[in-house]
């Protein structure tokens, strides 16, 4: 795509393939006699879910779940709301969330307890990309694609303002963010 705000490739297309072929066949590995429920935290995930689940050679499951977290340009407050709640019940279920990316962490610290209230009998995370350093909180992340630094990305599921999710690769915005985190 011809477009100056999309910078330096941070990871590129071959890469995330890669990447996401191992962290299935690690899913695949640990989850042997209890394959997991993907829950996808949408929008952000979708591409993401739909390959890494191609990727894990287990009977899985899926649901999804939408949360918009508020706050300033650039950063999210750790109010979460649910915009779009799970289909399924999560009681005794291997619960998997699968996630785009992870900032300061609060958005995965509210989705982390409010599911382990539902009864799973286990919740474990995959997150795509983490930002180095930026985490206010602890959240334990079983799997991770990759560590990157911490300026705003797009594409592959990632966006501003609804831009840029069809990017088979990961970029670096150079525009201004004036943008809600959803
Ligand atoms: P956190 O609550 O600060 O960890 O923010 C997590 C959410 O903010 C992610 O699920 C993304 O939707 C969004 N987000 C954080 N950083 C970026 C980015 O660099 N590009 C696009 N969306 C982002
Ligand atoms: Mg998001």
């Amino acid at each position: 795509m011809n477009d100056p705000n999309i910078g330096r490739i941070v990871v590129d297309e071959h890469e995330l393939q890669q990447r996401i072929r191992d962290l299935g066949k690690a899913i695949a590995t640990d989850y042997d006699d209890h394959p997991p429920l993907l829950v996808g935290i949408l929008k952000g995930a979708f591409m993401f879910m739909a390959d890494l689940a191609r990727a894990i050679d287990l009977p899985v499951e899926f649901d999804f779940m939408a949360v918009s977290s508020y706050g300033s340009a650039t950063r999210t407050s750790g109010v979460v709301r649910i915009m779009k709640d799970l289909d399924l019940d999560l009681t005794d279920r291997h619960v998997l969330i699968v996630e785009d990316i992870v900032d300061s962490g609060l958005t995965l610290a509210y989705l982390s307890k409010n599911l382990r209230a539902r009864g799973a009998a286990s919740l474990e995370v995959c997150a795509l990309l983490v930002k180095e350093g930026l985490q206010k909180v602890e959240t334990e992340l079983k799997y991770v694609g990759f560590r990157i630094p911490p300026d705003f990305v797009i594409g592959y599921g990632l966006d501003v303002d609804e831009r840029y999710r069809n990017l088979p690769y990961i970029a670096e915005f150079t525009g201004a963010v004036e943008q809600k985190f959803t």
